[in-house]
């Protein structure tokens, strides 16, 4: 298993630089023990609003808001020093207009000290993207599969299948690389187009089922680990089940309390040891 060196966290142009080179390494992370063990392995640490699926049980990511992201990304800034720190931005939060992003977004950077953003959305974000990457604040687009619009795209279903809609795809990867965002999600994409995209744009893609071919892979941690088994997309792949060591050591907490087993002398306060 090979460790990412870094003596400073990692930046933006490191990662722009990145693009066609060795693939970059992006995980999810929304707490400071997560982000310490993750830190020393990956490029990006990203705080995604799939959070609000994976640690509040909600049914997609809409109800997420500024203010949880604000302090899962604090969480994540304190249990980090060399991985960058994307923060979703999430819905509603920039959509509206491009001002309203920018002093979204000035808070998220101003309250973390991340390192960028994550905005949903392609040509329809461009002039916003371009807006704020002009004022200072690095911005990571997100393509194909965008889960702050599933409801208009009818469901979480592989993208770009028919021509029109790869055609579109290209289009939005195009319109976030000239308003000049530095990376790009490409999520749930058919690996033609995610192949295309990736060498059309001067800027690295990174693939969420979206195949080999892009410059970068992220998956979002509680599916690496098997800690979320609500569904598990095609793209996942499990490298853990921790769901089932989770539920054995609780089991075995539970009853030893019932049998007064635990806590034993060497977990209290003024008990005599045993003699001998
Ligand atoms: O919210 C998230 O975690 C994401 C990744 C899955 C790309 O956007």
């Amino acid at each position: 298993m090979s460790t990412v060196i870094h003596t400073k966290r990692i930046s933006t142009r490191d990662l722009r630089a990145k693009k066609g080179g060795e693939p970059l390494v992006v995980l999810t992370a929304y707490t400071t023990p997560i982000a310490r063990l993750l830190d020393p392995h990956v490029d990006v640490l990203l705080v995604g609003d799939s959070l609000g699926m994976v640690l509040y049980g909600m049914d997609t990511t809409l109800g997420v808001t500024l203010d949880m992201m604000i302090a899962h990304g604090q969480a994540v800034m304190r249990g980090s020093s060399l991985a960058a720190v994307v923060i979703d931005m999430p819905f509603a939060t920039v959509q509206e207009n491009r001002e309203l992003a920018f002093r979204n977004a000035a808070r998220v950077m101003a309250e973390t000290g991340c390192t960028a953003v994550k905005i949903e959305g392609g040509r329809e974000m461009a002039d916003t993207i371009a807006f704020l990457v002009a004022r200072g604040i690095p911005v990571m687009a997100h393509i194909g599969l965008k889960p702050q619009s599933v409801h208009v795209a009818g469901g979480y279903r592989a993208h770009g299948r028919i021509d029109e809609e790869a055609a579109a795809i290209h289009a939005d990867a195009r319109a976030v690389t000239e308003a000049g965002a530095f990376a790009v999600v490409v999520e749930g994409t058919v690996e033609p187009l995610a192949r295309a995209l990736t060498g059309e744009i001067a800027i690295p893609t990174i693939g969420i089922g979206a195949s080999p071919a892009c410059d970068g892979q992220v998956l979002v941690i509680d599916d690496v680990l098997g800690l979320f088994s609500d569904f598990t997309p095609k793209f996942v792949k499990r490298y853990a089940n921790l769901g089932p060591d989770i539920t054995q050591a609780v089991a075995t907490y539970a009853a030893e309390v019932r049998a007064r087993a635990f806590p034993a002398p060497e977990h209290c306060f003024g008990v005599a040891k045993p003699k001998g």
